[in-house]
C-alpha cells in the first residue's frame, strides 16, 4: 500500500486544522438513529486537541441541490459535543465566507467548530478548485476522515487536500489498515462472503475477487443468478437472468484462478416474503416454481462454516437471505456469530462492510467481535473492486 501521511507527521499546534469528517448519519425526526460514524471521529479530534490544534470539521450531509434548512448539520452538534465529552461545538451555518471565517476567527485553542453541509454549495461535488480554496483559507492543516466518503473526487476530499499539509486521521488510517490486512497483504486461506440482491451491482467486485481470494461463497437473491445459470430451478426468486452469460463467465475466470466457488446447496423458500410465512427447506435443484428462495439453508451455512473454519481472512459485504424478514435472517446471524467466535478465538482475521451487512451484524449481536467492521458503503464496495479511490489518492506521499 502507498505510505499516506498520518497525524503523526502533521504539525498542528497552535494550528487551525480542518477535519473532513464524514456525518452523513441517519437522522429521523432530528435524532441520530446510529452514532457509530460520530463516535468513530472521536480520537482525531481528541489527538488534535491534546496537541493543542484548533479544530473545523466539515462534512457533507444527505444530497441537496442547495441550501436546504432540512439537510443542515445544526442536528448534529449537540450529538457531536457529547461524543467529545461535552465539550462545546460552536456552528457556522456556512462552510465558507464571512460567517465560517467569524466562528474559526473565534476559536481558542482546543476548541471545535462545525460547518455547514457542504453540499450546499456546488463546488463541493464538481471539486471546484475556488471553492477548496475558500475552504482552504479556514485552515492550516488539512485531515481527512472520511473513509466512507472517499469514493467521491469533490473539493473537500480530493482539491483540498492538495492546499494543506495533509494527513490520513485515525479512523481513515484504521480502515485503511484494515482493509489493507484483509486484500493486498493478507494470511491465506482467504474467503470471501458476498451477498446481496444483484449480481449486477457487484460484477466488478467478483471479478476482482476470483483472482484475490482462495474461496468465494456466494449468498443472498444473487446467488440465485449464478443458479440459474447453472439450470436449476429457481422459481419466483429474484434473479437476473439477462446476466446468465455473466455468471458462467465468473465461474470460468475462478475456476482458471483456483479460487473455489461456493454456491448454495439448499434454500429456505416461502411463497411471499413476509414476516413468519410458512418456509419450505429444499435442495437447490427442489425449489417449486411458485416459490422464491430467501435466505440459504442449514446445508450451505454448514459448508460456508467450515471454509470459515479452513481460512484465516475473512472478506465480508452483503447479507445472505433476505435478512430484513424473519425468518430469513438465520443464516446471516449463524454465519455472523460463526465469524465472532473464530475472531474471538484468534483463528480468524475478520473484515466486514457495507450498510445491510453491518444491520445483520448488530442484528446478530457480534459488531464488536469482528476484527474490523467498516462504516463505509459506496467506498467500502469501490475498495473491494480494487478500485483506487480520490480521497485515498489524495493523500498519497509523492
Ligand atoms: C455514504 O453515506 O455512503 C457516504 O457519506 C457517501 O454519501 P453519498 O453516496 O451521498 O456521496
Ligand atoms: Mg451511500
Amino acid at each position: 500500500m502507498p505510505r499516506f501521511r498520518t497525524l503523526d507527521d502533521l504539525d498542528v499546534a497552535n494550528k487551525r486544522v480542518l477535519v473532513r469528517a464524514d456525518l452523513n448519519v441517519p437522522v429521523k425526526d432530528g435524532k441520530v438513529t446510529d452514532a457509530t460514524r460520530i463516535e468513530r471521529l472521536v480520537p482525531t479530534i481528541e489527538a488534535l486537541i491534546q496537541k493543542g490544534a484548533k479544530v473545523v470539521v466539515m462534512s457533507h450531509f444527505g444530497r441537496p441541490k442547495g441550501p436546504d434548512p432540512s439537510q443542515s448539520l445544526r442536528p448534529l452538534v449537540e450529538p457531536l459535543s457529547r461524543a467529545i465529552g461535552g465539550r462545546p461545538v460552536h456552528f457556522a451555518p456556512d462552510c465558507i465566507g464571512p460567517q465560517a471565517d467569524r466562528v474559526v476567527a473565534a476559536l481558542k485553542l482546543g476548541e471545535v467548530a462545525l460547518l455547514e453541509n457542504l453540499r450546499f454549495h456546488k463546488g463541493e461535488e464538481a471539486d471546484d478548485p475556488e471553492f477548496a480554496k475558500a475552504l482552504a483559507k479556514l485552515g492550516d492543516a488539512y485531515v481527512d476522515d472520511a473513509f466512507s466518503a472517499a469514493h467521491r473526487a469533490h473539493a473537500s476530499i480530493e482539491a483540498l487536500a492538495h492546499l494543506l499539509p495533509a494527513a490520513a486521521g485515525k479512523n481513515m488510517q484504521a480502515e485503511l489498515e484494515a482493509l489493507g490486512a484483509a486484500l493486498e497483504n493478507p494470511q491465506r486461506p482467504v474467503v470471501a462472503l458476498i451477498g446481496g440482491a444483484k449480481v449486477s451491482t457487484k460484477l466488478d467486485l467478483l471479478n476482482n475477487f476470483t483472482g484475490k481470494v482462495d474461496r468465494l461463497a456466494i449468498g443472498g437473491a444473487m446467488a440465485n443468478t449464478f443458479l440459474f445459470a447453472q439450470g436449476r430451478p429457481v422459481g419466483r426468486s429474484l434473479c437476473e437472468r439477462d446476466l446468465a452469460d455473466t455468471a458462467r463467465a465468473i465461474l470460468a475466470q475462478a475456476e482458471k484462478h483456483g479460487c473455489e466457488i461456493i454456491l448454495p446447496m439448499d434454500a429456505v423458500t416461502a411463497e411471499k416474503l413476509e414476516p413468519g410465512v410458512v418456509t419450505r427447506t429444499v435442495g437447490v435443484n427442489a425449489v417449486p416454481p411458485t416459490a422464491m428462495i430467501l435466505d440459504v439453508g442449514p446445508e450451505t451455512v454448514a459448508r460456508i462454516a467450515a471454509a470459515l473454519e479452513a481460512s484465516r481472512t475473512l472478506v465480508w459485504n452483503g447479507p445472505v437471505g433476505a435478512f430484513e424478514t424473519p425468518p430469513f435472517e438465520r443464516a446471516t446471524v449463524a454465519l455472523a456469530k460463526k465469524a465472532a467466535e473464530l475472531t474471538r478465538a484468534g483463528k480468524l482475521m475478520s473484515v466486514a462492510g457495507g450498510g445491510d451487512t453491518v444491520a445483520a451484524l448488530a442484528m446478530a449481536v457480534v459488531m464488536d467481535q469482528l476484527s474490523y467492521v467498516s462504516t463505509a458503503g459506496g467506498a467500502f464496495l469501490e475498495w473491494l473492486e480494487g478500485r483506487e479511490l480520490p480521497g485515498v489518492k489524495a493523500l498519497e506521499m509523492t
